[in-house]
């Protein structure tokens, strides 16, 4: 099936020898065993199993099981050649209480992975947090409280002491846009908390965290070619009428530059600060703090899926709101209820997200303009479709087709002169989407939930060859 951007399409372009072809996947979507050798309950668990949260109730306690098929999915990898591999670490299965003493069983877990990716030479890329925060620590105010910032410092000292002899890229936060916005604003993911200040708040300690742990890591871990990052998922911005300038530039403050400022440039935007002061005052600012966010990073990661379309609402016609996460009666946009997110024109996978191939040559060119010197990584691209199995096989084209499109654009970018580094699609696996359950299948290995056997898709294939050849396949 073909699904439009007829242009993207240039099969048979080159990538270079160094660039890192790779797989991402998150603990919580994948590893199950939630309650197994000390792991503690994360905001989660919490959330999923209250009802009304999650579709169909579903919750990740066995997940793809990946926990304990460890060798399996090594192998898998190795089957398909990965370079990399970027996978999370649950906090608690480190710390179970979200401070104090590690736990021996949850690092060993991890060293087990890490050694079997460089047995099968697979370079590790770990991220310290993709949104399982361990439950006790959001009982003592979550994200919204400062000290949080500290506890996430520690653990990532404990985590870069366990295993920083060997893991090649360090990740702090992925998406804390979600982190913040989805998980204290709109409610619609854990902890589910609806307060636009306190997502600010998030927003600020979310950095703070970041800029903490980076130093603890430079401090503690040993490999000298180790290289620290931060995944952001970037809004690509589109506007429609005599509106567009304003809308792109509010969202654009929110979304993206709340993080890239602080963390790059060492400051909040003057205008981001204006637009939320009907909020927040800001005043969980303290001094000194910029300076601790603004750290030296080798690597920026960036996850990309779609644009969005936003206009400010005139106040008359009726509201729409397309931006793709499901409203849990908050907001995710703190100070811009008047900003609309608009349908956007198709093809769309099973997200309804729509296809937008130019969308991530777009950004990439524009991050290297606006950050040069530093290199980017895309760290997560991918997409859901519904999936048929056929004979035992799943020819999955839609998303061979939504990958062409994307390397494609990837190594236009890398044409324009872009210091791009490699991909990670997302996902090796299908797993849990978050308040999705398991009804979205991104994974280029399906997963039969029943039996838990793994199934390389068409699109599985397709990658595995465009590793070998490092050649854009048709
Ligand atoms: C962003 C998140 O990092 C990941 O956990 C999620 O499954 C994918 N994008 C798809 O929504």
């Amino acid at each position: 099936m073909s699904t439009g951007n007829a242009d993207y399409r240039d099969s048979g372009l080159v990538f270079p020898d160094e660039f890192v072809f790779g797989s991402a996947t998150a603990s919580y979507q994948v590893e199950g065993a939630f309650d197994e050798d000390g792991r503690g309950p994360s905001i989660w668990d919490t959330f999923s199993k209250t009802p009304g949260n999650v579709w169909n109730g579903d919750t990740g306690d066995v997940a793809v099981d990946h926990y304990h098929r460890l060798d399996e999915d090594l192998d898998l990898m190795q089957r398909l050649g990965l370079q990399s591999y970027r996978f999370s670490i649950a906090w608690p299965r480190i710390q179970p209480p979200g401070s104090g003493p590690v736990n021996p069983k949850g690092v060993d877990f991890y060293s087990r992975l890490v050694d079997g990716l460089l047995e099968r030479g697979i370079a590790p890329i770990a991220t310290l947090y993709h949104w399982d925060l361990p439950q006790p620590l959001e009982d003592a105010g979550g994200w919204p409280a400062r000290d949080t910032a500290y506890r996430f410092a520690e653990y990532a000292r404990h985590a870069g002491e366990a295993l920083g002899d060997r893991v090649h890229v360090w990740t702090t936060l992925n998406e804390p846009w979600c982190s913040a916005y989805l998980g204290y604003g709109s409610g619609a993911h854990a902890p589910g908390r609806i307060d636009g200040a306190d997502s600010l708040r998030a927003v600020h300690h979310l950095n703070l965290g970041h800029g903490l742990a980076i130093q603890q890591l430079r401090d503690v871990v040993t490999k000298d070619d180790a290289q620290f990052s931060v995944t952001l998922n970037f809004h690509v911005l589109r506007g429609v009428d005599d509106t567009a300038d304003e809308a792109k530039r509010r969202i654009d403050g929110l979304a993206n530059r709340a993080f890239t400022w602080p963390m790059l440039r060492g400051e909040y935007p003057a205008d981001l600060l204006q637009d939320t002061s009907s909020v927040t005052d800001w005043s969980f600012v303290q001094d000194g703090d910029l300076a601790a966010i603004h750290q030296p990073i080798d690597l920026l990661g960036v996850n990309y899926y779609s644009t969005a379309t936003v206009r400010v609402w005139d106040g008359i016609s009726p509201r729409q709101n397309n931006d793709g996460h499901k409203d849990m009666g908050g907001s995710a946009w703190p100070g811009a209820d008047d900003i609309e997110f608009l349908a956007q024109p198709g093809p769309h996978t099973a997200m309804g997200w729509n296809i937008a191939p130019e969308g991530l040559e777009e950004l990439l060119v524009s991050l290297s303009g606006q950050f040069p010197g530093l290199p980017l990584m895309v760290t997560e691209n991918g997409a859901a479709f519904d999936d048929v199995v056929e004979d035992g096989a799943v020819h999955d084209a839609d998303r061979t087709d939504y990958l062409r499109r994307h390397f494609t654009a990837a190594r236009r970018a890398l044409q324009r002169g872009v210091d791009l580094r490699g991909y990670q699609v997302w996902s090796l696996f299908d797993n849990y989407e978050w308040g999705y359950g398991y009804s979205k299948r991104f994974g280029i290995v399906r997963v039969d939930y029943d039996t838990l056997e793994r199934l390389m898709k068409d699109s599985a294939h397709w990658y595995a060859e465009l590793i070998k050849t490092r050649t854009i396949p048709d």
